[in-house]
């Protein structure tokens, strides 16, 4: 058959059932991408005779004698269509992953259809930017600058290439001799494998590989990746003879298509000797449960296999039942309560997946969507008994993490593989991969207690955390530890008490997710303190002020010394008078009308330490070339947080150059010398430190008389870090009748130091308010009795639709840091974490249901209004 494609004619046979989106990536067309294969996200849109379909649930054999158009084929970067240029003037991407998708759908729509966008852009999803930014771009606004240094909104260097398509990501590629993975997940939450026949797979023609535990090099690993491999316990293999939620790798094959893998997988014959599993984390916890890792000795770092625990921790100050004394003697209120969240999915639109092959001296390579791309190679090392020198990975444009790519998932099957076979081997997750198998944010029970005297002072604030790490420790005792950290030490209290425990279940496992665990505990710890404002008959704002940290004070967030944690500026207070002010303008909608609805105003407060504890590291090189540009080699990947602009940006600042000189090269092993990762929000801060230096080493040389070609080098070693502060506040309706909730106005001020690129910050707090509407409202990963996860596509787990958010108003605090680059702070992770208690705290003040549990869905806002 023939298709025009772009205008030249493709032939060929699709093969039977095969969509258009497969097609056309077969053929080269990489610019059509995939985020769900069901028709959910809209990211493989292309147009079939000038309308928009998604590729993905479009028979391929339907476009046969008709005209197909992708979005390289609307422009290409020297002759853009004018949508694309509109994206690339509003800074309408982060990631960019689901903009191919978007701008082809709406170079279709007619000037009436651009007038009603949420009807319009419904079946194409963007999981970074909350929608503010693509709908500038659609009416045509200019946000970005083309040239300029620290402090303009530059536009991304990449955003042409993103906007044609042409920007390659992680499976945008097809090596010669590609064979492709699939993976047989368990059915079953907790057993042994008693036995496991792969004859039949093995036999079926075109299957090249079948790997089991057999094959597992015995290594234990963690998937979470730190600095230090030591922060999380070794309790995975490659491979397992005991799995331990329903989900987990049993085997994998390798074959010369992706259908034949799936298809051997299906032949695989294993018998299980079923244990008894545990789903309820305080039941795993508790004497006589059953014991998830059993056998597990030290060596694996789990705090206590007897009693299911990954980590622990408790500590204080002062002694907190004096302080609750002393807040009754005083005439003032103690509020106690139970608070808890629920399992979300990171949901970027792009999965994970990586291609491994060797190159021409036999080392091994991988191609991965990772955001930490050196330490998978140092993993790879330790599990595969490899030198660094034997190890290249890298990363192109990653299509979002948010906390999900700091993980190994794909990498070492895909490594074993290639070291068995010698050709190149892709894994990829499909959407339901990402739903059942990769880990999800760590649903959490916080019991917090606060108390404080007639005058609001604080004289007790206590916080007993229980997480669900679910099968898997990776991660979880950071996000413990992170989640109890700064919503404690944001408060000046004599007497503080925390408690937490990672425990062990037969559920998914938990893992990295943006706030790293802050998002759970400032829901409670900022819930209870709206509720103490109300007991005492104060404003909730100055509660707040009353009682926050100051320059001066120390941290005391009860179990951590934070030797290097200082106030390298300070904006809270005008975050808090930007929020409040904001709020009291009055802007937003009006609600709707009738009796049932109840209006009402809420706010919270989030501090976040800029760098992780404990060691971040990053290289970076700046070399003056022989055709006077400039190169900078930086080892953080880019991933939608927008560093490769800021880091040109400063590279243009520090050598009084345009930020259009400077090349990047990035997340590549091979490239530079060393960086932790793109996590923690460290790309700005660390590796923005790092690049400054490499500048400053370059002039030096420069200085020195040197002439191109010259290179400066530049580290930084993630230390000390300061703060940066978030105030949330909405005004919302509730209709009393349903339980519905209206956002009416949605504000967020935060203090990122000095803003190195005010239209990309912006973007960073609308995204990550966005991402926590969704969480707060309505996402939730739900699982049947045996832990599995019923909620597998994105039909079934709602992520925000252009029509489902507010615009949130962004307003920044005017501070310089004296710790982060040019006075820089970093602004990625932290606009989530305030979000959901300043919901919860505007329903209750609406209409006096104060909800405890994530979601408040309207069934939940009704049920406590009953
Ligand atoms: S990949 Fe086609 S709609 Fe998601
Ligand atoms: S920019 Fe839309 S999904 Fe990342």
């Amino acid at each position: 058959m023939t298709i025009t494609v772009n205008g030249e004619a493709l032939q060929g046979d699709p093969w039977p059932g095969q969509c258009l989106r497969t097609y056309l990536r077969e053929h080269g067309h990489f610019e059509v991408k995939t985020g769900c294969d069901a028709g959910d996200c809209g990211a493989c849109s292309v147009l079939v005779d000038g309308s928009p379909v998604h590729s993905c649930v479009f028979p391929a054999f339907r476009a046969a004698g008709h005209e197909v158009t992708t979005v390289a084929g609307l422009g290409t970067p020297d002759e853009p269509h004018p949508m694309q240029r509109r994206f690339v003037d509003a800074a309408g991407f982060q990631c960019g992953f689901c903009t191919a998708g978007m701008i082809t759908t709406a170079s279709a729509l007619t000037p009436d259809q651009l007038t009603d966008l949420p009807a319009q852009l419904k079946g194409n999803l963007c999981r970074c930017t909350g929608y503010r930014a693509i709908t500038d771009a659609l009416a045509g606004a200019v946000n970005t600058k083309k040239v300029g240094g620290a402090g303009d909104s530059v536009g991304a260097p990449a955003g042409l290439r993103v906007a044609t398509g042409i920007e390659q990501y992680t499976m945008d590629h097809a090596p010669e001799g590609l064979l492709y993975m699939a993976v047989l997940l368990s059915p079953v939450p907790h057993a042994r494998i008693a036995s496991i026949d792969t004859t039949d797979a093995e036999a079926l023609p075109g299957v090249r590989l079948v790997l089991t535990h057999r094959d597992s090099p015995a290594v234990a690993f963690s998937t979470a990746r730190h600095d230090s491999r030591l922060d999380d316990p070794d309790d995975s293999f490659v491979l397992d003879d005991t799995v331990r939620f329903v989900g987990q790798r049993v085997a994998a094959v390798v074959a010369d298509t992706a259908a034949l893998a799936d298809n051997a997988c299906r032949l695989i014959r294993v018998d299980y000797d079923e244990l008894p599993a545990v789903f309820d984390p305080e039941v795993a916890r508790s004497a006589g449960a059953p014991l998830v890792h059993d056998g597990k000795g030290p060596d694996a770092r789990i705090a206590d296999v007897s009693r299911n625990l990954v980590a622990e921790l408790h500590g204080g100050v002062g002694d907190v039942a004096a302080g609750l004394v002393a807040a009754r003697e005083s005439g003032g209120a103690v509020v106690r309560g139970r608070w808890t969240t629920q399992r979300v999915q990171h949901a970027h639109l792009e999965t994970h997946g990586c291609t491994g092959w060797r190159d021409d001296e036999g080392r091994l390579v991988i191609r991965t969507s990772s955001q930490v791309p050196f330490l998978v190679r140092d993993e790879l090392c330790h599990v595969f008994g490899l030198d660094r020198s034997e190890v290249h990975v890298f990363t192109r444009r990653v299509g979002g993490g948010f906390g999900g790519k700091q993980e190994m998932l794909t990498e070492d099957l895909v490594a074993l593989a290639v070291l068995r076979l010698g050709q190149p081997v892709r894994y990829e997750f499909s959407r339901s991969d990402e739903f059942t198998t990769a880990p999800c944010r760590h649903p959490v029970r916080v019991d917090a207690t606060v108390a404080a005297g007639a005058d609001g002072v604080l004289t007790a604030l206590a916080v007993d955390v229980l997480m669900d790490a679910g099968a898997y420790g990776n991660h979880s005792p950071g996000v413990m530890f992170h989640g109890c950290g700064e919503s404690v030490s944001v408060y000046r209290c004599a007497n503080k008490r925390v408690d937490a425990q990672s425990v062990y279940t037969n559920n998914i496992p938990s893992g990295a997710f943006r706030g790293y665990g802050l998002g759970q505990v400032i829901f409670a710890v900022e819930s209870a303190l709206d509720e103490l404002a109300q007991r005492l008959g104060l404003d909730p704002f100055d509660l707040r002020r009353r009682n926050v940290v100051v320059p001066g004070d120390g941290f005391t967030d009860a179990h951590v010394a934070d030797d290097d944690l200082t106030f390298g500026s300070y904006g809270l207070d005008q975050c808090l008078d930007l929020a409040q002010g904001a709020l009291a303008s009055g802007d937003g909608t009006a609600p709707p009308a009738g009796p049932q609805w109840r209006v009402g105003e809420g706010m919270a407060i989030a501090m976040i330490a800029t760098i992780p504890p404990r060691g971040h590291f990053a290289d970076a090189s700046v070399s003056w070339d022989t055709d006077g540009d400039y190169t900078l080699s930086v080892g953080t990947a880019e991933f939608g947080n927008g560093t490769s602009t800021v880091h040109a940006q400063l590279v243009a600042s520090e050598l009084g150059i345009g930020a259009d000189r400077v090349r990047i090269r990035q997340s590549d092993t091979d490239a530079t010398v060393y960086d932790t990762g793109a996590f923690g929000s460290a790309g700005i801060v660390v590796a923005g430190l790092a690049v400054q230096s490499a500048c400053r080493d370059l002039l030096a040389k420069v200085s020195a008389g040197g002439g191109a070609p010259l290179v400066g080098h530049g580290r930084h070693d993630g230390t000390p870090r300061s703060v940066a502060f978030n105030v949330q506040a909405f005004r919302v309706a509730v209709n009393v009748g349903t339980g519905e909730v209206h956002i009416l106005q949605s504000v967020q001020a935060a203090d990122a130091g000095v803003v190195m690129n005010p239209e990309q910050c912006r973007g960073q707090v609308e995204g990550g308010v966005a991402q926590a509407i969704g969480t707060a409202l309505y996402e939730e990963l739900l699982v049947g009795p045996n832990g599995a996860v019923t909620t597998k596509d994105l039909r079934n787990y709602h992520i925000p639709q252009l029509a489902d958010l507010p615009v949130t108003e962004v307003y920044f605090a005017d501070t310089h840091d004296a710790l982060g680059p040019f006075g820089a702070k970093s602004m990625s992770e932290s606009p989530y974490n305030p979000v959901a208690p300043a919901l919860a705290n505007a329903i209750a003040r609406a209409c006096g249901a104060r909800l405890h549990q994530l979601p408040m869905t309207p069934a939940r806002v009704w049920r406590a209004l009953q």
